[in-house]
């Protein structure tokens, strides 16, 4: 953590269902791939999960599952530091002193918070207020990089303006963070509705591939995969999502481009394709769900993982909350 030369990458998944190949594509396989150019903290965002109602005993246990996913998916303890974001107390400190320079209109317009708001006959206030918590997150740690999937982009721009605007009132604070987000594998959908996001919400199944499901679970819900019956094999977002999603996933795993993928599967049907995903998809959870049981034998293990990475960050944290504490009236 301490080589001044690297820039700095933060991100985080919520605990909240179960891990999907949407998160992993989107996010979790290029932290793993990136993780030597960069100094990284990734963080288990159980505060975030409290936004919608969880089962205490749940969220501990799902908070235990993806600090071993990470691992498990190759991240390692020795470049990146893994905690759990409630053992830091600075980053809720930090959304307080972040609302209090935030305009409500602009978290209004979030499109998450329009869709989930949607769904719910009351909205709670931690809803409305978790891009602030997210904001809080990314600047706490002088973040340069957050790689995330594309659902995330509004509240990385939005977390960039909250620094400004803070660095306007206070003088200058915080790092303004920048977006990485990759090439395949940003947007992936449901297997049962190619235009919905792939989500860890709602366990319906043949909808999400989770990364724990075992082989023949995957085999059922990628074979029957919503397509179409236009029976052609092409990248055409609009017209044919479903193919599209399936040749997506297919991208993001094997990094092949879209000629090679094409040339790779035209003229030989749905059913090919689908096999294909299939294989590709066993063959990249296999090994990450092998080496996460074997962790997960040892219950010790993690909370020794989470306590050090804490340990690692805090102080970090405390410095740039302390710097906005002062800079803001608060303390000498
Ligand atoms: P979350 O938990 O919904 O998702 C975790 C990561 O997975 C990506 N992702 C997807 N990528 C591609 N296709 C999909 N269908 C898909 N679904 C999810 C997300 O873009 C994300 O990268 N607010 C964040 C968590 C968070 C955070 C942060 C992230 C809290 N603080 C600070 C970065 C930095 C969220 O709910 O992610």
């Amino acid at each position: 953590m301490n080589n001044n030369q690297k820039k700095r990458v933060f991100s985080g998944i919520q605990p909240s269902g179960n891990l999907h190949i949407g998160n992993y594509l989107g996010a979790l396989k290029n932290w793993v791939a990136e993780q030597h150019k960069y100094e990284n903290v990734f963080c288990i965002v159980d505060l975030h999960a409290l936004t919608t109602p969880q089962d205490p005993a749940v969220l501990y246990q799902k908070t235990r599952e993806v600090t071993l996913l990470y691992l498990a998916a190759g991240l390692s303890r020795e470049h990146c530091a893994i905690f759990a974001q409630s053992h830091i107390a600075a980053h809720s400190e930090l959304t307080w002193l972040l609302n209090c320079v935030t305009p409500i209109g602009w978290l209004e317009r979030m499109t998450q918070y329009k869709d989930k708001a949607a769904k719910q006959e009351s909205v709670g206030t931690g809803l409305v207020d978790y891009p602030v918590l997210m904001a809080a997150d990314i600047i706490l740690y002088d973040t340069h990089y957050v790689p995330v999937g594309e659902d995330q982009r509004q509240h990385v721009e939005l977390t960039r303006d909250i620094a400004q605007r803070f660095n306007h009132l206070y003088g200058e604070t915080f790092v303004l963070p920048e977006v990485l987000i990759p090439k395949a594998g940003a947007r992936i959908k449901g297997m049962d509705d190619p235009t919905a996001k792939m989500s860890k919400s709602g366990d319906k199944q043949g909808h999400a591939l989770h990364l724990l499901d075992p082989p023949d679970v995957l085999r059922k819900s990628i074979m029957r995969a919503t397509t179409d019956s236009l029976n052609k094999i092409a990248f055409d977002k609009e017209n044919q999502p479903g193919v599209y999603n399936l040749l997506n996933i297919y991208q993001a795993i094997t990094g092949h481009s879209e000629e090679e993928i094409i040339a790779e599967f035209d003229g030989k049907g749905y059913g090919n394709l689908k096999k294909g995903v299939t294989e590709a998809v066993i063959a990249t959870l296999e090994p990450i769900q092998k080496r996460y049981y074997e962790m997960a034998e040892d219950p010790a293990y993690i909370e020794q993982a989470l306590k050090e990475g804490a340990d690692r960050v805090r102080p970090i944290a405390e410095h740039r909350l302390q710097v906005a504490q002062k800079n803001m009236g608060l303390r000498k």
